[in-house]
């Protein structure tokens, strides 16, 4: 039989510095007012510059391991969905990879923009189910500010930075990742778009000028579609996994707008203290919003073994999904998984293996070795 996927771990990083709704009336035409009564946004967390979407999500990692007593060295496979990657190529979680000394795993970044947290768990629930991994670290971590144009009213009042992260593990043990739906329409791509910087338009004085590196939106549009699909999405969820809306107790939606969530809400019947909301303490934190939702939701204890959690986002794309999930209590025993001595060891190890990579080019120069 196939193994089933259950969240054993957990964790969050958000940047130090707050920026509230009246710093930014100081910045771009608005108030503190209009931010709170359309969005329901007070402040977000902005990254510092030697904070960065692998910082943040390694912290993040950190965090999720060690509540699952899991040690980076056990771990198989690493996702990091994000849509502000370090760069193009090399992927974010390799970074993470090196960082945490997670010497046995593989890892890529998945794009699928603030839906991308319930497609990469969706993913490694898959992975486990088939048995070809155990250990999985699912991550979503975000630096939306550095492609936010700060003179720009329209999105510069909605996004922050920050990170989360689950570990998903095998077991025979039914529950877990109960159901996934994902979904996408690609026609509405040009309505939340970062146009440059992509092979389409590679980076250019011409692109810089016309601001083509930052985020675009057609934010009626976007909230149009938003409060269509979030409803809708939960129920596919939960009929996949053939339960109702009264065998949930809690949905954790994408922080994006108070409003749509409330119409979720309303279209759903379901009532609003049943929902997590933080969006007004970190804005839209894009893929990393739904863990540090949950996150809180555990420390606030609305979330415990056993519960049933629907996991409900949607985003550029357009793509949109919902995870169903039996709430998992961590597998193993405690233990110390990041010792000062193994932290030593990872960065020499790091730094080992480009010395290396130096002096193999330092004695074969540009040739390429014999193998
Ligand atoms: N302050 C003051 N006025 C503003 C601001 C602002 N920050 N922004 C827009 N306005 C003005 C507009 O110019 C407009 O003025 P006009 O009527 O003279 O033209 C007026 O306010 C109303 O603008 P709308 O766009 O209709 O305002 P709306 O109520 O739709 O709120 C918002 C805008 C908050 C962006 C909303 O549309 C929204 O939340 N959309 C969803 C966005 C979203 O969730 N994006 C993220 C998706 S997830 C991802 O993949 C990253």
């Amino acid at each position: 039989m196939s193994p089933y996927a259950h969240i054993t771990g957990w964790g969050m990083a958000v940047p130090e510095k707050v920026l509230t709704n009246d710093e930014l009336a100081e910045m771009v035409d608005t108030t503190d007012q209009w931010i709170r009564e359309r969005t329901g946004i007070r402040e977000r967390r902005i990254a510092s510059p030697d904070q960065s979407s692998a910082t943040l999500a390694t912290e993040a990692a950190l965090q999720a391991l060690e509540v699952a007593n899991l040690k980076p060295s056990e771990l198989d496979l690493i996702i990091v969905s994000t849509s502000s990657p370090e760069h193009i190529f090399p992927s974010t979680a390799c970074l993470v990879q090196d960082r945490l000394g997670a010497a046995k795993a593989g890892a890529f970044d998945l794009l699928a923009a603030c839906t991308g947290f319930i497609y990469a768990i969706s993913t490694a629930s898959q992975a486990i189910r088939s048995g070809s991994v155990k250990n999985v670290l699912v991550i979503g971590a975000e630096t939306l500010s550095r492609f936010t144009n700060w003179q720009d009213r329209n999105t510069c009042i909605l996004f922050g930075d920050g990170a989360g992260a689950f570990v998903l593990q095998a077991s025979e043990t039914p529950g877990g990742v109960l159901s996934a739906v994902l979904r996408s329409d690609g026609s509405g791509a040009d309505l939340l778009t970062l146009p440059a910087g992509g092979s389409r338009l590679p980076a250019s004085h011409d692109t810089v000028d016309k601001g083509q590196h930052f985020i675009h939106m057609n934010g009626r549009e976007v909230f149009r579609f938003a409060t269509r699909v979030m409803s809708q999405t939960t129920r596919e969820t939960v009929e996949a996994a053939q339960l109702t809306l009264d065998d949930v107790d809690l949905i954790i939606p994408h922080q994006a707008n108070q409003r749509i969530i409330e119409s979720a809400a309303r279209s759903l019947d379901i009532p609003l203290e049943r929902f997590v909301i933080n969006v007004e303490r970190y804005g839209n934190t894009s893929t990393a919003s739904i863990p540090i939702a949950t996150c809180e939701a555990i420390q606030q204890g609305r979330l415990n073994p056993g519960d049933r959690v629907v996991f409900v986002g949607f985003g550029a794309g357009l793509t949109w999904g919902a995870a169903l999930i039996e709430w998992s209590a961590p597998f193993l025993p405690e233990k110390a998984i990041y010792p000062f001595t193994y932290r030593l060891w990872v960065r020499v190890r790091s730094y080992l293996r480009r010395l290396i990579r130096h002096i193999e080019g330092l004695i074969w120069g540009s040739k390429y070795p014999d193998i």
